[in-house]
């Protein structure tokens, strides 16, 4: 049987999925009114796992977009086809009669079903060559389709932020905003991996989307939730509850980021016997040894001054005062200098400013960058 890991690595769902009540019922909210959602977060907080789990438990019909690495406009148009085309399957009646009845609702597109052993597919063949005429023309389709059915569906576009390489990137921007502002039937999701573009993309007021999306800006998930959670999984595996202080220290190395619970959870849960206190910092070691290459190589975009300031930064928790004589000190670099290289990590996203100064994202960054990697 295909069972869905406890800690997975990639999207989170099912039982896997710990928590974010608030942000489903926020999303769920705002598809009962048509309200479009921006979802941003710093990498791997779980974008991605919040907006699929939300419309999984809405059992509205859905599609999902991914835009990752869609840089040339043939390729978004593919992606948008193939998400539509599983919208329109989910909505269309696998009759013949029935369909073809339905299907004279939609004018931009030639639909046919195919039959192969007992799954009944469909084939989606777009009339116009024009990509910006062809996705207008067909969120217009099923529009008509959804208020023929009474129907609402939601749109989950994925990795939005790659878009914005293409070159039809500003006009399809502009059709889906005069769509999201019309539609009393379909709900737009948006989210994406690069803060600092996607902001970008929301926050210009010269910018098409500005001020139509609810926007969601995901925390990490909270200790209180993570500690039911993992100790239920623990009692899955082991038939025990994991010694407090070794929960409390797998949430203190991982600072509670989604992606890294998951993957020091993963390694502690391929043990037999129920994890120790002290088995946990070693599997950490394991861990940041494993993610070493790519950090090392995710690092080396990054100027001198740049990679001094996040070193010298990982050995705190919050810094309060970044061009505070004291931290200028050991970093033994300008006021000017320091201010650079913020703005630079921030917009790269290995930093973010909260109330009470600047942090840095990565946990396991932070474990490299302060433990001395060389000498084991
Ligand atoms: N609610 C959750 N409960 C448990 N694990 C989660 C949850 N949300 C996300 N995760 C885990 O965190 C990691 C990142 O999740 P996901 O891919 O959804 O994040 P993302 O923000 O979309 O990432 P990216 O920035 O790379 O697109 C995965 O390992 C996933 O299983
Ligand atoms: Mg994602």
């Amino acid at each position: 049987m295909n069972r869905q890991p406890m800690f997975p690595s990639k999207v989170a769902k099912g039982d896997s999925f710990c928590n974010r009540t608030e942000e489903k019922k926020r999303i769920r909210n705002n598809m009962d009114n048509i309200q479009h959602t921006l979802i941003i977060s710093p990498r791997r907080y779980g974008k991605t796992s919040l907006a699929l789990q939300a419309i999984h438990e809405s059992r509205i019909p859905f599609a999902s977009i991914q835009f990752f690495n869609a840089f040339r406009d043939e390729i978004v148009i593919q992606r948008f086809l193939e998400g539509l085309n599983d919208l329109f399957s989910q909505l269309l009646p696998k009759t013949k009669k029935a369909f073809l009845k339905l299907s004279e609702l939609v004018r931009h597109a030639k639909l046919s079903l195919t039959i192969s052993g007992l799954h009944v597919g469909l084939d989606l063949k777009p009339l116009s060559k024009n990509p910006v005429d062809l996705v207008k023309g067909l969120l217009q389709d099923i529009d008509r389709l959804l208020k023929k059915k009474g129907k609402s569906a939601v749109i989950f576009f994925d990795e939005f932020q790659d878009i914005v390489q293409s070159d039809i990137s500003d006009e399809l921007q502009a059709v889906l905003r005069d769509f999201a502002q019309l539609t009393d039937n379909i709900t737009f999701i948006i989210s994406g991996s690069h803060r600092h573009l996607l902001t970008k993309i929301f926050d210009d007021s010269n910018k098409p989307f500005y001020k139509l999306f609810d926007r969601i800006d995901l925390k990490k998930i909270n200790r209180e939730h993570y500690i039911p959670f993992i100790q239920k999984q623990a009692k899955l595996r082991w038939k025990s509850l994991l010694p407090d202080v070794a929960l409390q220290e797998i949430l203190n190395l991982t600072e509670c980021h989604a992606y890294y619970v998951n993957r020091l959870c993963s390694k502690l849960w391929e043990s037999d016997s129920l994890p120790a206190f002290q088995d946990i910092f070693k599997v950490w070691r394991e861990l940041a040894e494993e993610e070493f290459p790519s950090i090392a190589n995710d690092l080396s975009s990054l100027s001198k001054n740049q990679r001094i300031v996040l070193q010298m930064m990982s050995t705190y928790s919050v810094l309060r005062e970044p061009t505070g004589s004291a931290f200028l000190q050991k970093v033994a670099l300008s006021a000017r200098s320091v201010s650079l290289s913020l703005t630079v990590l921030e917009k790269t996203d290995h930093i973010e400013r909260i109330e009470s100064g600047f942090r840095v994202i990565d946990p396991v960054i932070k474990h490299i960058l302060t433990t001395d990697f060389t000498n084991k």
